[in-house]
């Protein structure tokens, strides 16, 4: 047994979470039981740097079309072409898109969503970020970032980095679709006063700084960016990506299209 620290192991916690989350939702798999015997919730624990928690249920990552937000469906019809799921999660977008005829690859860094994604049927899937995904040669017209997964950008030292990764791996006029959610209408003085403190610290207000926890796992601390509009434009700027489009009818959530210049 390891020393008793309070700190989570490092692991893989969004697939344990995934894997937990689908044997509830279909009986496959040991499913979570309290006290041996009644289900357990399976629950997402989301820490931030200044100490605020919060947990919501992991059950929509499986969640099929009929129960998506209405931008999600705005999204995938905006999917055109070889198309490149970033993040994946469980698969829920990857497998429409595969029913109805658009070759998606999805991508993700956890080993164990991926295991549930392609249990649920996902032909193409891999392992890893986009970086490394470029050396295995494959190019694309479409990026999906969904699920609020344009905080893989993480902000301003990460942002040249990764769109150009995406540029490596896009075809001519190839497309990024993202999720994106505006963080400056709050009032609570919880988030107006981390936007405050990350400011001071030289961050973007909503960069946040998280790890997930679940169970006896958590992560490493890591960056995840929410971001306004104007943020966003000012993050590709100078990039091989120009803002085409923002659907912002759901707000504060919006969808960023972005295009591929010189195409
Ligand atoms: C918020 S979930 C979104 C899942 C999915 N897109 C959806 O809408 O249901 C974030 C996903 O991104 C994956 N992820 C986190 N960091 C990543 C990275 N650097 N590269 C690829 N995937 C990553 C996580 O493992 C997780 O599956």
């Amino acid at each position: 047994m390891s020393a008793v620290t309070g700190e989570p192991t490092i692991g893989d916690v969004f697939g344990e979470m995934i894997r937990d989350a689908y044997a509830v939702a279909t009986g496959i798999g040991p499913r979570p039981l309290a006290g041996g015997r009644l289900p357990r919730p399976v629950i997402e624990i989301i820490e931030r740097d200044d100490g605020l928690v919060n947990g919501a249920p992991a059950a929509h990552y499986l969640d099929p079309p009929q129960a998506w937000p209405p931008h999600d469906h705005r999204a995938v019809d905006r999917v055109r072409g070889r198309t490149l799921d970033v993040g994946v999660g469980a698969g829920r977008i990857a497998l429409h898109l595969q029913e109805r005829g658009t070759p998606v690859t999805g991508l993700d860094t956890s080993a164990g969503a991926l295991r549930v994604c392609r249990h649920r049927g996902v032909r193409d899937l891999v392992l890893g970020t986009v970086d490394e995904h470029v050396v295995d040669g494959r190019r694309y017209d479409t990026f999906l970032l969904l699920g609020n997964n344009l905080g893989l950008i993480e902000g301003r030292e990460r942002a040249p980095g990764f769109l150009a990764a995406l540029a490596a791996l896009a075809r001519p006029g190839a497309r990024i679709i993202a999720h994106g959610t505006d963080p400056y209408g709050t009032r609570d003085p919880v988030h107006t006063g981390y936007h405050e403190l990350n400011r001071r610290r030289g961050r973007l207000g909503g960069q946040l700084r998280l790890r997930l926890r679940y169970r006896e796992l958590g992560t490493e601390w890591f960056d995840y960016l929410v971001c306004s509009v104007d943020e966003l434009a000012e993050l590709i700027h100078g990039s091989a990506w120009r803002l085409v489009d923002v659907d912002d009818a759901d707000r504060p959530y919006y969808l960023a299209t972005l295009e591929l210049t010189g195409a």
